[in-house]
C-alpha cells in the first residue's frame, strides 16, 4: 500500500481531472500519433495515475491490448473503478516502475506521460527496456517549458489571500530528476535503443471563446473550474489549518466560476487559454 503520491503530491481526482483536460476526443489523434499507437499492439503505461490516457488507447483502439501500473494505491484503485465505469477492459496493476511484473519482451510499446522527472533516469529506463518486444517502440513525455495553465482568474488576489493563509507541512519535492535532452538520449542510445528522437508540441485545451459549439464551450469551462476546486480541495485536506479557510475559499471558487461562465453566457469575450508544451522523445529497442 503506497499513497504518497495521491496524498501527498495531488489527489487522484485532481490528476484526473486535469488530465481530461489534457488528452481530449478533440485533440487525441494528436497524441496518439506521437505515441505512434497502431491496434493490435501489446501496451503498457507506466506511472499511469488515474488512467486517463491509458483509457483513451483503449477507447481508440480497441483491439490493443493495454496495461497500466502506478505505484499509487488510490490512482490504481480508481483506474480500475473508472474503466468498469466506461466498459473497458484495461488491466491495471499496483507495481513499481524499478520492478515490472512482467516478462521479459512482453510489450510493443511502453510509454509514460510527466513521469520520467521523478525517478533517476536509470531506475525509470531499466526495466521498461527489459519489457520491451524486440523492436518495440517507447515513448517519454513531460511537460517542458512554456505552460500555461492559469487563465485570467477573476478574483485572484482575493483567492491567493486565502490560499497564503494555509500552512503546510513539509510537502515531498518532486520532478527533480530534470535532465537536457541529450543526456537523456545518450542514456538511451547506450542501452541500446535505435531510432532515437524527439519533438516539441503544443497543446492548447481550454479555450471556450474560440470553441463554435456552446455545449463544448461550456463543458471545457465546467472542466476548467472543477479541476481548480479539486486543487483547492486538496490543499484544503492537506494544510493543518485547511478546515478554518474551507469555506470562504470554496464560496470564492464558486463566485470566480459563476463569474466565467455568465460572461461566456452573455457574449462577453475574454479569450483565456490554457496550454502546454509537451516533450516528446522515443526510441525503438
Ligand atoms: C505526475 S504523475 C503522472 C500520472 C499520469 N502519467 C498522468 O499524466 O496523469 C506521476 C505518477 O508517477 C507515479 N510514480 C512515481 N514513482 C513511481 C514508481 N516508482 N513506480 C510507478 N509509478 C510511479 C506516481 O504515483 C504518479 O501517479
Amino acid at each position: 500500500m503506497n499513497n504518497l503520491w495521491s496524498t501527498k503530491i495531488q489527489s487522484t481526482e485532481l490528476l484526473y481531472y486535469s488530465r481530461l483536460e489534457r488528452f481530449n476526443d478533440e485533440n487525441c489523434s494528436r497524441w496518439f500519433d506521437l505515441l505512434k499507437v497502431k491496434d493490435g499492439m501489446k501496451v503498457l503505461e507506466v506511472g499511469c495515475g488515474g488512467g486517463h490516457f491509458t483509457n483513451m488507447v483503449k477507447k481508440y483502439f480497441p483491439n490493443c491490448e493495454v496495461w497500466g501500473i502506478d505505484l499509487d494505491t488510490n490512482h490504481i484503485n480508481f483506474a480500475k473503478n473508472k474503466c468498469k465505469e466506461l466498459g473497458l477492459d484495461v488491466k491495471y496493476l499496483e507495481a513499481d516502475i524499478n520492478n515490472l511484473p512482467f516478462e521479459d519482451e512482453s510489450f510493443d510499446l511502453i510509454f509514460s506521460h510527466t513521469v520520467v522527472e521523478h525517478l533517476p533516469f536509470e531506475n525509470f529506463i531499466t526495466e521498461q527496456y527489459r519489457t520491451l518486444k524486440k523492436g518495440g517502440h517507447l515513448v517519454i513525455m513531460k511537460v517542458a517549458g512554456g505552460v500555461k495553465d492559469n487563465p485570467y482568474m477573476y478574483l485572484e488576489d482575493e483567492i491567493g489571500k486565502v490560499f497564503d493563509k494555509l500552512e503546510f507541512e513539509d510537502r515531498p519535492i518532486v520532478g527533480k530528476y530534470n535532465e537536457e535532452i541529450e543526456q537523456r538520449l545518450n542514456r538511451l542510445h547506450k542501452y541500446g535503443f535505435k531510432n532515437l528522437g524527439f519533438s516539441y508540441d503544443r497543446f492548447v485545451y481550454y479555450c471556450p471563446d474560440i470553441e463554435d459549439n456552446k455545449q463544448k464551450a461550456l463543458q471545457q469551462i465546467n472542466l476548467h473550474f472543477d479541476m481548480i476546486r479539486y486543487n483547492a480541495i486538496f490543499n484544503i485536506q492537506s494544510a493543518q489549518n485547511g478546515e478554518e479557510h474551507a469555506t470562504e475559499l470554496l464560496d470564492l471558487l464558486d463566485k470566480q466560476y459563476a463569474i466565467r461562465k455568465n460572461l461566456y453566457l452573455s457574449g462577453e469575450k475574454v479569450y483565456d487559454y490554457v496550454s502546454s508544451n509537451i516533450l516528446t522523445m522515443w526510441a525503438d529497442k
